[in-house]
């Protein structure tokens, strides 16, 4: 499966490009940006690399190269500062977003490549890319809240001692400051989060502000996410490509789920190699349907303002 990264020259794309080399299951890395050099630059550190892992096609070119790439992964767009909040970046990430789209359809791509939507952010993004790109919705994905998801787990391992792999928590809703972690159906090792040795309201209330502030945390110490949104975006990738049905929290165009309806937001998804296979409306607490409601509410509110501008 060939997968084209947008922005593959930039911290996100080449960090997403190393996730699929080190993850050994994508046939082909074809990195694209409009910063010509970089892009080569990174494409030839990973090829360098290449005889350590395994027998993957690694390029780099101009958008055309995305026309017959099974995925097209855009992570290409300008990022926030610590202040800003990721809607704050919908004036200036909006313009190059559809200039973006507007490069894809010129070039064409393959009537079932999947558009995997990265940049921020990344809900309006992604609700723009399925109005604009005519393709049908299911294959159009944003990364969502996959990356607040592993934040939360990780930090929620680290600070009760357990192996992140085992805690299962979810964010659903907005990759933004109206996200929602799923507290209600929070498990370690398969014990609910409520029984664990050591859990209680003030670790929560902690981890969880941990959490929403971890972009602009990791913005202010390096300048920007890379190891962790690279890793995401190959977890998701990789589910499309081993067709694999898991159950991940991308953003994706709502039908119906919790009755929301025209907006793009993360709720558990069900992830193949033709894109979204399902949603999965589980049963929330008040206060967390309320809050997912919310969020789309603020979503909708900036999606009117892109389309109107
Ligand atoms: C983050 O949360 C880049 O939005 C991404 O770090």
């Amino acid at each position: 499966m060939k997968v084209s990264i947008i922005g593959g020259g930039g911290l996100v794309g080449s960090c997403a490009g190393f996730a699929l080399q080190a993850g050994k299951i994508v046939s082909e890395i074809n990195l694209i940006d409009v910063n010509q050099e970089l892009c080569e630059g990174q494409a030839l550190d990973l090829l360098h690399g290449a005889s350590l892992m395994a027998p993957q096609k690694i390029t780099s070119s101009g958008t055309e190269g995305a026309k017959d790439a099974d995925v097209i992964v855009i992570t290409a767009g300008l990022r926030r500062k610590p202040d800003e909040s990721r809607l704050d970046l919908i004036n200036r990430n909006v313009a190059l977003f559809r200039s973006i789209l507007a490069d894809l359809k010129k070039n064409t791509y393959k009537k079932e490549a999947i558009v995997f939507v990265v940049s921020n952010p990344v809900d309006v993004l992604t609700y723009l890319a399925v109005k604009e790109l005519g393709l049908p919705a299911s294959q159009v994905i944003g990364l969502g809240t996959v990356l607040d998801t592993t934040r939360l787990r990780s930090m929620l391992a680290q600070r009760l001692a357990v192996p992140p792999t085992q805690v299962n928590v979810t964010i659903f809703g907005e990759h933004g400051d109206s996200m929602v972690p799923v507290w209600s159906a929070a498990q370690i090792a398969n014990i609910p989060l409520e029984k664990f040795p050591g859990v209680n309201a003030t670790l929560i209330a902690e981890v969880e502000k941990k959490t929403r502030g971890s972009g602009a945390e990791v913005i202010k110490k390096k300048g920007g996410a890379g190891f962790a949104v690279g890793v995401s975006i190959a977890d998701v990738v990789h589910s499309i490509a081993l067709d694999d049905h898991r159950i991940l929290p991308v953003s994706s165009l709502m039908n119906g789920a919790y009755g929301v309806r025209d907006v793009c937001f993360s709720i558990p998804t069900v992830v193949g190699r033709t894109g979204v296979k399902s949603h999965i409306e589980v049963e929330l607490w008040s206060k967390e349907k309320t809050a997912l409601l919310q969020s789309a509410t603020v979503l909708k509110e900036t999606i009117s303002k892109v389309l109107k501008g």
